[in-house]
């Protein structure tokens, strides 16, 4: 069994625990109690006390007598972010981040795909797959990410085909929106926007560019995959039609390189 100090492989030694969360067997809590139930021996002999480590690549881990091992394929996951939530894996001036809500004892490797605005909601993947991160992030892949925003105001067509068209903002320029109104109400509009870039509070901006304040913004899709069906504070592993979805977005942008 590997000691504190060995270093031994990528993830180095790890509490037994951990381990048997990174093999899916069960969470970090929940693995604990199989432990102390003397369910869990490393190497043939039967441990029942918290604290012991071991090392992923050289120790023989078995749960009830099957042997477990931390799955090699990457994953990934799709949040529906509240708003309130922080986009990062660790903050400590922020009380609320988005790794409270994603299964980073599992997959500590998990990183988010792109941000949202701490008071913007909806889709958010994440990823182990740094090269999927990359290619769906970058701006010259043009995913397209679709956002629900409520502004203030009645929003004019003439006003959005401004955004339609493509708007200079400050030193941004913003590439052709597509926009559609789904419903305009006495003091405010629900709009429907369409962009393939991520500037810093892009939508934010085009909608005071063109005289409306957002009052709230989700995001309901990126690029194949989207919320439906969620509720607010999930996390869900992609389905086997959304990964080869998404696989099918990567190859069409590598074919466009
Ligand atoms: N545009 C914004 O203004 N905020 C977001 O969080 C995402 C896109």
């Amino acid at each position: 069994m590997a000691d504190a100090t060995q270093a031994t492989h990528d993830e180095g030694p790890m509490r037994l625990q951990r381990f048997l969360a990174r093999c899916g067997v069960a969470s970090r809590r929940a693995s604990e109690k199989l432990i102390v139930e003397g369910r869990v021996s490393v190497n043939g002999n039967t441990i029942c006390e918290l604290g012991a480590k071991v090392d992923s690549k050289r120790d023989r881990v078995a749960v009830d007598g099957n042997v477990v091992s931390i799955p090699q394929t990457d994953r990934t996951f799709k949040l529906y972010k509240p708003t309130g939530y922080l986009t990062s894996m660790s903050d400590p001036h922020h009380d609320r981040c988005v790794s409270d809500l994603v299964p980073i004892d599992e997959h500590p490797s998990l990183y988010p795909i792109g941000r949202l605005d701490l008071d913007t909601s909806g889709l958010l993947l994440f990823t182990t797959n740094g090269a999927l991160g990359h290619d769906l992030m970058h701006p010259s892949k043009h995913v397209n990410k679709t956002y629900i925003a409520l502004v203030d105001g009645a929003v004019k067509e003439s006003e959005l085909d401004r955004l339609r068209e493509g708007i200079a903002i400050d030193d941004d320029i913003f590439a052709p929106a597509k926009c559609d109104i789904i419903k305009i109400m006495s003091d405010r509009s629900r709009v429907s926007i369409v962009i393939h870039e991520g500037k810093n509070r892009q939508v934010r901006r085009m909608f005071k560019a063109i005289g409306h304040e957002v009052i709230e913004l989700e995001r309901v899709t990126f690029g194949p995959i989207t919320l439906s069906g969620m509720r607010p504070g999930q996390c869900i592993e992609l389905t086997k039609a959304e990964y080869e979805a998404l696989d099918e977005v990567r190859s069409r942008l590598q074919r466009l390189e």
